[in-house]
């Protein structure tokens, strides 16, 4: 999943059905990750998905999804339970497993130790473990001093890897979470530049790379975002390198377009 020559990662996250649903742009997620999934070093999924939708011929290491039990109806999202066991994690081959932790909610406890059981059970099989500090419905959470006690509170239960959300003060996030972070995109960002500024200002302040979805497979041009958040995170590209490998793959498209209809 982390590429031992650079150690970074490109992982793409198509685990939002689980609690909203046939989300937009994931409707049929074979159809959204399949031209994605070559530029990726790890794909998260739910099992479900990994069943009806990853073509065992794709090579992207797996990251199960094993949290969930509630839907985006509810008012509160943090009433989460293990959804999958790890015989079945050992099962399905994948190389990691994802659960939410939701730090100062009403299920703050019960998603701690959802975490530690988590832990306890991968260590049997070597499976390493993925926390991400969920904020359910509320996004204004995600600032250095939240984010900072919650990233802390997953490494000290022994989460391997931890998914966050970038902030200002970013430093502090990575200062105090001794394991590596990755950074979720969060919702659909105005512009293809805000998206790659925010994987650019991650891994330049710490973050071993991305974990993103929506403003990926939600862009016009999924493939070449994920291409030039790719060259950010892996080949170290500038803004100024991405902004134009981004713009030459969306042209290329097009040209493709353009003939597949005149021919
Ligand atoms: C869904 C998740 C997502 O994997 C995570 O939020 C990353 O996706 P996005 O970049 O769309 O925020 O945990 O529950």
């Amino acid at each position: 999943m982390i590429k031992p020559n650079t150690g970074r990662s490109v992982m793409l996250a198509c685990d939002h059905g689980y609690f909203m649903g046939p989300t937009h742009r994931l409707e049929e997620p074979k159809k959204t990750i399949q031209p994605l999934v070559h530029y990726c070093d790890a794909l998260a999924v739910t099992r479900g998905v990994l069943r009806s939708s990853v073509d065992p011929k794709w090579d992207a290491p797996i990251i199960l999804r094993v949290s969930g039990g509630t839907s985006v109806l509810k008012e509160d999202l943090s009433d989460e339970g293990i959804t999958t066991s790890m015989k079945d994690a050992v099962r399905l081959n994948v190389s990691a497993v994802a659960l939410s932790i939701f730090v100062g909610s009403t299920h703050e406890k019960e998603s701690l130790l959802n975490l530690s059981k988590l832990v306890d059970e991968g260590e049997e099989f070597g499976i390493p473990v993925m926390a991400i500090t969920a904020v359910g419905k509320e996004l204004e959470k995600r600032d250095a001093r939240y984010l900072s006690l919650a990233c802390r509170l997953a490494a000290e239960i022994g989460a391997h890897l931890v998914k966050t959300y970038y902030c200002e003060e970013f430093e502090k996030v990575v200062t105090g979470c001794p394991v590596p972070l990755v950074v979720a995109g969060g919702p659909k960002l105005k512009t293809e530049v805000d998206v790659l500024e925010l994987a650019q200002r991650a891994v330049r302040e710490g973050a071993i790379g991305v974990d993103m979805g929506r403003n990926i497979w939600q862009n016009d041009q999924p493939v070449a975002m994920i291409k030039a958040i790719r060259a950010i995170v892996q080949e170290n590209a500038t803004l100024k390198e991405a902004i134009q490998l981004f713009n030459e793959e969306k042209a290329k498209t097009k040209l493709r377009e353009e003939t597949a209809i005149s021919v």
